[in-house]
């Protein structure tokens, strides 16, 4: 655990005190453990690639994305899903390895496939009719063949927010699975000379504590890839599984292993395979929050404090859902402490609430905290994933610096934005 309660009586996180943290560059400040995100990725390496060794791993990038994680992803040996043409052009410039990129998106604009073709990335995850046309004819135009994966919607519904549920039937991504995946997307595919059909994707939802959703796709798939055998004697040579490992946010998230997903995903895929007499295709697991979400935590400094007698207190942060948009838009739930009372007992209930002009901005319902007063910096945590990728300027309120920490070492990795920067692009 990278977190713990240092000398001071401080709250450390990696080895920093983060209440030094806070003085040193402000809040609110994200704070992004290399340690833990390493060790994520070497538990990848161990306990999937090494013992699957046909596989490959994907860090999504949409969970948090800057061109030093790119450069420590590389580093790990892992692949990079990206979703975006400003998501590929921070991998191409942090100088990673094209080929390693998959390239994701349920309406991928002209430019973002020319950008993906350009750039020859290693696959690009087929979505919908018109970009499966528009990747071949523009690949003829660059005098090369782009490898591609169908994503497939399996029909399956996934135990979490319906905001992050992907796989079901009624979803905007994906080719819905019916009799138009071989006769219209496959059999026009293998006609094209510049599309290599390299297999399926499917990704079912994101936060998921139980692996049947996988494993009910993947009994789906297998059955599809069977269908192809049969009709146009091919072999699917390679399944994306997709991401959607959970992690503890809370105490109440039973936050299983990596090997508790990827172990019965491989023993499924095996036995099926076996079943109707397929070749194991190459497997991709593609995870974003599982490797960074418990890798960050948010600092904030507490303003005002408002007791309304027999409602609640309301402690008011620095932040909220511009750096955080997730309890807003997901009703997400979220563990913290107040960073210089560590040990002190937790002997008052309060809601934590953001500075936007938003009553839904509130970040944490009841939490025990030691008595809060001005000036505490309070460290909200598991806000590595989908916090600092989805911020926004809500308010013009300027996005935190990111810094990361590795063993009591901390480097600015993003700076903090200015006000200058809020009105620079405008005329
Ligand atoms: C195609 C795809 N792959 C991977 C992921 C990563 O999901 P997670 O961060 O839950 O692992 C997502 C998330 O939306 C996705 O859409």
């Amino acid at each position: 655990m990278t977190s713990n309660q240092g000398f001071s009586g401080n709250f450390h996180f990696d080895g920093c005190d983060t209440v030094e943290l806070a003085k040193k560059y402000k809040t609110p400040l994200y704070v992004v453990s290399e340690t833990y995100i390493r060790e994520r990725c070497r538990e990848i390496r161990r306990d999937f690639l090494d013992q699957y060794p046909e596989s490959r791993a994907a860090f999504a990038s949409k969970a948090f994305l800057t061109l030093e994680m790119c450069r420590i992803i590389d580093n790990e040996g892992l692949d990079l899903d990206v979703v975006s043409g400003g998501e590929l052009y921070t991998a191409i410039k942090a100088g990673f390895p094209m080929e390693k990129i998959i390239f994701h998106g349920n309406n991928k604009t002209l430019d973002e496939i020319r950008m993906a073709v350009d750039h020859k990335v290693g696959r690009i995850v087929v979505d919908n009719a018109f970009e499966l046309e528009e990747i071949n004819l523009y690949a003829k135009e660059k005098n090369c063949v782009i490898s591609i994966l169908f994503r497939v919607t399996p029909g399956v519904d996934s135990h979490t927010h319906k905001f992050i549920s992907t796989g079901h039937l009624d979803s905007k991504f994906g080719i819905p699975l019916d009799e138009r995946v071989r006769s219209g997307y496959i059999k026009r595919a293998l006609g094209m000379p510049n599309v290599k059909f390299m297999g399926f994707h499917f990704h079912v939802g994101s936060q998921l504590l139980e692996n049947a959703s996988h494993l009910a796709a993947i009994d789906i798939l297998t059955k599809l890839m069977k269908d192809v055998k049969d009709e146009f004697s091919l072999e699917t040579k390679e399944l994306n599984v997709g991401g959607g490992f959970g992690i503890r946010y809370t105490e109440e998230d039973d936050r299983k292993t990596l090997t508790y997903f990827t172990n019965a995903i491989m023993e499924r895929i095996d036995e099926k395979c076996h079943e109707y007499k397929l070749l194991i295709p190459r497997v991709t697991i593609e995870p974003g929050r599982w490797i960074v979400g418990e890798s960050g935590i948010t600092l904030y400094t507490i303003g005002s404090i408002k007791e309304i007698p027999d409602v609640r207190i309301y402690v008011g942060i620095d932040g909220g859902m511009p750096d955080n948009p997730r309890p807003a838009l997901y009703d997400a739930k979220y563990d913290a402490v107040i960073a210089n009372k560590i040990n002190l007992p937790k002997s008052e209930v309060v809601t934590i609430a953001g500075k936007c002009c938003e009553s839904g901005d509130i970040l944490i319902y009841d939490l025990s905290v030691p008595k809060p007063e001005s000036g505490d910096i309070l460290a909200v945590l598991s806000t590595g994933a989908y916090n600092y990728s989805m911020a926004s300027n809500y308010n013009r309120i300027p996005r935190p610096a990111v810094v990361m920490v590795k063993e009591g070492i901390d480097r600015l990795i993003v700076r903090r934005e200015t006000y200058d920067d809020l009105i620079s692009r405008e005329i």
